[in-house]
């Protein structure tokens, strides 16, 4: 079933926190293969924390000679598979990318992180165009100012969204989020005596996952078509 892959050259984007995000969200209704293709195996470690939902299985790649036969493997298993790789553009990841239904590529709203989203939207397109498959890649606002932006944010963001194609939602920095990696599992078991605005979180990983799946199902469409 579709493959999601959470892919950026810059480091520390958000692919692994996003990617955790979306995979558990989506094993609320749905089977999920989230496959850790970072050496760093920092989902891995997550995986370790909790306990997970009962839809969700995590795998650690192992590595490029691998990947194309994990792919395969999870796609016949589950009914998403979710990869997060490293932070470079290495073999393992342009494997993956190939493989991809759809590509996620994390970033900031700073300039920096937008040339890197770039950079990393153009080595999707080389990939699809080596495999004479255009394959569907979107940027998604990561680590953000929930509340307001600065003029510059703003600015930057507008030019990123009118340059590329953006999902409309952004995970915006917040603590249920980044503490996931020290309490594993998903946001509906976190605490909420020891974490605040649970609540806005979920909300605002349902908006995420739901955008996800429309794209989804949009991209099936138009290869049929
Ligand atoms: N939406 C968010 N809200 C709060 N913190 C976040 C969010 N996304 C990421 N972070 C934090 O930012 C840091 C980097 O995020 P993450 O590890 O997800 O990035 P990455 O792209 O996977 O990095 P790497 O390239 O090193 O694998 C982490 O400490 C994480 O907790
Ligand atoms: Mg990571």
């Amino acid at each position: 079933m579709p493959v999601i892959s959470f892919a950026s050259s810059k480091g520390g984007a958000g692919k692994t926190t996003s990617a955790i995000i979306l995979a558990t969200e989506l094993a609320e209704g749905a089977s999920v293969v989230l496959i850790d293709a970072d050496p760093a195996a920092r989902l891995v470690r997550w995986s370790g924390l909790a306990t997970l939902p009962a839809r969700l299985a995590v795998i650690r790649s192992g590595g490029e000679k691998m990947i194309q036969d994990e792919i395969a493997q999870a796609r016949t298993r589950a009914a998403f598979v979710v990869i997060d790789l490293e932070g470079s553009a290495s073999r393992l990841a342009s494997f993956a990318i190939a493989e991809s239904d759809l590509v996620i590529v994390p970033t900031g709203d700073e300039q920096q992180d937008a040339d890197e989203a770039i950079e990393t939207l153009a080595q999707v397109t080389r990939e699809g165009r080596a495999r004479r498959r255009p394959i569907p890649a979107v940027v998604l606002f990561a680590r953000t100012n929930a509340a307001v932006k600065s003029k510059l944010e703003k600015h930057i963001n507008g030019q990123l969204r009118a340059a590329t194609r953006a999902l409309a939602t952004e995970l915006h920095r917040r603590t249920a989020f980044s503490s996931l990696h020290n309490a594993g599992g998903g946001l509906r078991g976190l605490d909420p005596l020891e974490v605040s605005g649970i609540d806005k979180a979920i909300d605002n990983a349902q908006a995420f996952a739901a955008e996800v799946v429309d794209i989804l199902e949009e991209a099936r469409h138009a290869e049929v078509a």
